[in-house]
């Protein structure tokens, strides 16, 4: 079996919530709901993994704990099988490196395309001022942009070219793992097969690992050798991608796929019950999914369902998967 290049072991994040003044004066306690909650996975070498699960339900901050961008509040990541400490070292932060649904956010706007890739490739030490500019027009022929490129700025460029200078700029510092953001998810639909398209491609020639989040189901099972369904923090089902396709085992995942042509289209399901559950603390309580299961039982209340096999390497959490 080939050796996990990441794993995430038992991964919780909290975001710290401020007590409103309205709350403190009703001395109303304020619970600190985890945006990820006990999160298990771990990505093989070369393999995509697709993530997918509504609006808020911790997919953003999982793959932001993992690049190191979030420290996690509780269970730790390995890379390699090493695990990693608080204060990651220069080879770990280069080894593990995102692209964001908005390169905007992500690349220095007052930094031509030269500088960004120049900047990087430097601090990492690699490339040398004498070929940094060579590296760098590398770059740009491996995502499919001219040379010229380099000296503008990324308000010039489309999204779908902005995208293209955010997987760059993630290229260059040679990572064995890209965590993928909504890549395509605020692109034309016109171009976003061409952006899923070159992505993959890279993945391939350069023996990349990935992990694929999206909201868009359609997209993640074009991509994905595997997929993990998360909802509220904790992942409900995962497995082979046709494998959950064609035997859906967790309630939520059937809601989800369910939805597909709805997705496929660009629009989400309905998030707003989770966004609602997260202030609820009684809804940790039991299986996070009973308010809107339609198959829920008694004991749904009272037990948290743990991932269970379904066959193969293909697991549910869910107390009816035996
Ligand atoms: N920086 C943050 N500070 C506080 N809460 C956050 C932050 N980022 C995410 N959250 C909360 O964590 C939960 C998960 O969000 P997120 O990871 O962005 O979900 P997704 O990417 O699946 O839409 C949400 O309830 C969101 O409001
Ligand atoms: S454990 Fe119960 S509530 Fe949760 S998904 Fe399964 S049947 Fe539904
Ligand atoms: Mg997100």
């Amino acid at each position: 079996m080939s050796q996990s290049v990441i794993a995430a072991n038992n991964l919780v994040k909290h975001f710290a919530k401020r007590q409103s003044l309205v709350d403190r004066l009703r001395n109303k306690e304020v619970f600190n709901v985890p945006a990820i909650d006990g999160v298990n996975l771990e990505l093989k070498k070369g393999e995509t993994l697709g993530l997918v699960g509504e609006s808020g339900c911790g997919k953003s901050t999982l793959g932001r704990t993992l690049v190191g961008l979030y420290t996690a509040s509780q269970g730790s990541i390995e890379l390699s099988g090493k695990e990693v400490g608080e204060a990651r070292t220069l080879e770990e932060r280069r080894t593990v490196q995102m692209v964001f649904q908005d390169p905007f956010s992500s690349l220095n706007p007052r930094m031509t395309v030269g500088e960004v890739l120049r900047e990087a490739l430097l601090f990492h030490s690699l490339a040398t001022k004498e070929n940094v500019d060579e590296k760098s027009k590398e770059l740009l022929t491996l995502v499919g942009l001219p040379h010229d490129a380099l000296k503008s700025y990324p308000r010039q460029f489309s999204g779908g070219q902005r995208q293209r200078i955010g997987i760059a700029r993630a290229l260059a510092l040679q990572p064995k793992i890209l965590i993928a953001d909504e890549v395509v998810s605020a692109l034309d639909v016109s171009v976003q097969a061409s952006v899923v398209n070159l992505l993959m491609d890279l993945k391939r020639d350069l023996g990349l690992t990935m992990l694929f989040i999206s909201h868009n189901i359609a997209v993640v099972r074009q991509v994905s050798d595997r997929i993990a369904v998360m909802y509220l923090g904790r992942i409900v089902e995962v497995g082979p991608t046709e494998q959950v396709f064609n035997n859906p085992s967790h309630p939520y995942t059937k809601l989800l796929l369910s939805s597909v042509p709805k997705m496929a289209s660009g629009s989400q399901i309905s998030s707003a019950p989770a966004g609602e559950l997260q202030s609820i603390k009684s809804a940790l309580v039991g299986c996070r999914f009973r308010s809107r299961c339609p198959v829920a039982v008694d004991a749904c209340a009272s037990i948290d369902p743990s991932l269970t096999l379904v066959e193969g390497t293909h697991q549910a959490a869910c107390l009816l998967v035996k």
